[in-house]
């Protein structure tokens, strides 16, 4: 698109049957070729150009009842380059919720679910990164671990999907804060990686090991502290049998649902009572508030190697998403995956 251009002629990719209950596979997803008029924007609206696509566990239709198929909607990282709102004027960065093509149209609801990132970019760190380690995802990493995990040096956190994204940081900040760090993950070099580059005590691959069998040896007579829920499957049953008194589960994520799984119901609920557990749920969309202090302290981290961002950035296009999703969703990269779509 060029200013002047009265058309957008672009790639997309549609969500053409429902994907709650399901796991996402080639079927779900088409890609198509469209030429449009450039919108007019309603008040507080944008029109951004996509920069680099955040790869997650889970994508939604822009609209569920489209018949046809209605965009995916993933998040990541666009330049504004037409705007009816002060607050992102054009040429601001943002992080938001994008529709799987080469622009997108965000109105004032759109924009509340991300937010606004010139302010924060560092020039020494990669724009991808703020998608990942300094975006969304690390917000709610560092957030629930210091307002909701409530740790405590010398105690014991378990991580499921821990070589994932929020796994990774989880397992770092923990570790930082002087707590014994155990993971799992689906194969035996994310494990191995987990111990070796991020300083893991202990980890073991849930694909082929027995988990009860494995964390109970793992935690050993010390028990565990904090279990560090991306998953939300029978591991629950295991974490509450091994859980020591005023122990915590952080409820952050449930990548088995968003792989076709039932929500799991705990069975051992008694053991909440009889060890005065806490089970708390988080949700970063309430704790934007947060993003300043959140910077402040991560970045220099971040900037130094303190911390590992393990992120893959796939050069590509909007041809390239469905493939690279799909590789994503079955365990293909270890941490991070962005996709760069275009150049800023
Ligand atoms: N509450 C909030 O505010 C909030 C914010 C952001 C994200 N989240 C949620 O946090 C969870 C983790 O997000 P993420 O970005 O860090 O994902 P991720 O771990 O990077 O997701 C991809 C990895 O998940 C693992 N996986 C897939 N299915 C699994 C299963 N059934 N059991 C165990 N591991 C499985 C795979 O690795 P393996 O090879 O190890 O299987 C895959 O590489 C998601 O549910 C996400 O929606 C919540």
């Amino acid at each position: 698109m060029t200013p002047l251009s009265t058309t957008i002629s672009q790639k997309r990719v549609l969500l053409v049957k429902p994907i709650e209950g399901s796991k996402p596979d080639r079927s779900h997803f088409r890609t198509v070729s469209v030429t449009e008029p450039v919108p007019e924007l309603v008040d507080n609206a944008v029109l951004v150009k996509n920069l680099i696509f955040s790869l997650d566990p889970y994508v939604k239709p822009a609209d569920y009842t489209a018949i046809d198929g209605s965009p995916v909607v993933g998040f990541g990282i666009a330049t504004v380059v037409k705007s009816k709102n002060d607050e992102f004027p054009v040429g601001a960065i943002l992080f938001g919720p994008l529709h799987w093509e080469e622009y997108t149209v965000l109105d004032q609801m759109a924009l509340a679910e991300g937010f606004r990132l010139d302010q924060a970019l560092d020039r020494d760190v990669p724009l991808s990164v703020y998608n990942g380690i300094l975006g969304l995802t690390g917000l709610t990493v560092w957030d629930s671990l210091n307002f909701v995990g409530n740790l405590k040096a010398g105690e014991t956190i378990y991580i499921s999907s821990a070589a994932g994204t929020l796994g990774q940081l989880a397992g770092q900040l923990a570790k930082r804060k002087g707590l014994r760090v155990i993971g799992s993950a689906g194969s035996d070099e994310k494990v191995a990686f987990l111990k070796s580059e991020l300083g893991f005590d202990g980890a073991f691959n849930y694909k082929t090991q027995d988990k009860r069998q494995a964390l109970t040896e793992l935690v050993g007579e010390k028990g565990l502290d904090i279990y560090y829920d991306l998953v939300m499957d029978d591991t629950l049953d295991v974490a509450l049998e091994l859980l020591n008194a005023h122990g915590r589960i952080i409820g952050i994520g449930a990548l088995s649902v968003h792989q076709g799984q039932a929500p799991y119901a705990p069975k051992n609920l008694m053991a909440l009572i009889e060890k005065s557990l806490r089970y708390e749920g988080y949700m970063v969309y309430e704790r934007f508030d947060q993003l300043e202090a959140f910077w402040k302290e991560l970045t220099p981290l971040v900037k130094s190697g303190e911390i590992k961002s393990g992120e893959t950035l796939v050069q590509g296009s909007i041809e390239d998403l469905t493939e690279t999703y799909l590789k994503f969703l079955n365990g293909g990269y270890t941490g991070k995956v962005n996709i760069e779509v275009a150049k800023n």
